[in-house]
């Protein structure tokens, strides 16, 4: 699948064209070709198209225009003719009740604050028909596998926590409260599991891999720093780590995604 799009953030879309297939793989056995499938938060729409040959119909939303001009242009150009993509917010959802069998995110859920991500559910439940799936997947750094253990690896990994304790502290194991979460909001989960992205496995991967964490310590230090929660040498010393990292032919950086799968309610109302 070639995406020709000249202006998407390249991560997300260079992110969405590797991993489109593995990123839905869980929920595909809960998946029938009656169904009608909702992908919300679908940003450039590659992960909806692949869930399409598995179903009658999907639909992916995103809040953001230029998401959904990306996504237009798959339509068409796959060929499935069962899925398209709608501008909406998925606080208040454009659709009837009951009107999806189930309802998908990926990376969506797990920096909402609460009373976002309670709106978020409750509209995926007011869309989904009795007992309608809801499926989602997310990060939770906790789970992450990085090797060898390098000792400014090992700093890399501290200065990343310590800013997301500061900035984003329920998102760092959001992935593994997935569950929980999602049957404090009325759904009875019914499958739960993980998988890894695999940062590492290949040279270009790595590359990528590596430019992306120096990038994204560069870009956190001076935060980091205004915040007292790094010195200048601990974020050098996480920087140049990297580079060795890559230098080891079998280093490993896998990123872990748990998935859930929950159940509303099969009695209407
Ligand atoms: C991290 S991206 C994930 C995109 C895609 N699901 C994936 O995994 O590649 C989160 C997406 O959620 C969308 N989003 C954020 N807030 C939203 C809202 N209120 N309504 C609809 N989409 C929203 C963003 O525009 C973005 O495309």
């Amino acid at each position: 699948m070639e995406l020709k799009r000249a202006r998407y953030d390249s991560s997300i879309l260079s992110f969405q064209q590797k991993r489109g297939q593995e990123s839905s793989a869980f929920l595909i056995p809960f998946l029938r070709a009656d169904m009608r499938l909702l992908d919300v938060g679908c940003g450039p729409g590659t992960i909806t198209a692949t869930m399409a040959p598995h179903v009658k119909s999907v639909v992916g939303v995103d809040i953001q225009a230029r998401s959904i001009a990306a996504a237009n242009e798959l339509v068409g150009s796959e060929g499935g003719g069962n899925f398209s993509f709608v501008e909406a917010d998925m606080t208040a959802l454009p659709f009837a009740a009951g009107e999806f069998d189930a309802v998908f995110f990926h990376a969506v859920l797990y920096h909402l604050d609460t009373p976002t991500l309670t709106k978020t559910l409750s509209e995926a439940k007011r869309v989904l028909c009795p007992g309608g799936l809801l499926a989602t997947r997310d990060a939770d750094v906790g789970g992450n596998v990085l090797y060898p253990d390098l000792p400014g690896l090992r700093t890399s990994l501290d200065l990343w926590q310590r800013w997301y304790e500061h900035d984003e502290p329920d998102a760092i194991n959001f992935g593994r409260r997935q569950g929980e979460i999602l049957r404090a909001n009325g759904f009875l989960p019914i499958w739960t599991g993980a998988s890894f992205v695999n940062h590492s496995m290949d040279d270009e991967t790595r590359r990528e891999t590596i430019e992306d964490a120096k990038q994204s310590l560069k870009s956190l230090g001076p935060k980091l720093m205004e915040k007292g929660l790094a010195t200048q040498l601990e974020l050098a010393e996480a920087v140049t780590a990297w580079d060795a990292w890559g230098n080891k032919p079998d280093a490993l950086y896998l990123r872990c995604r748990c998935e859930c799968v929950a159940r509303k309610s099969s009695i209407s109302g």
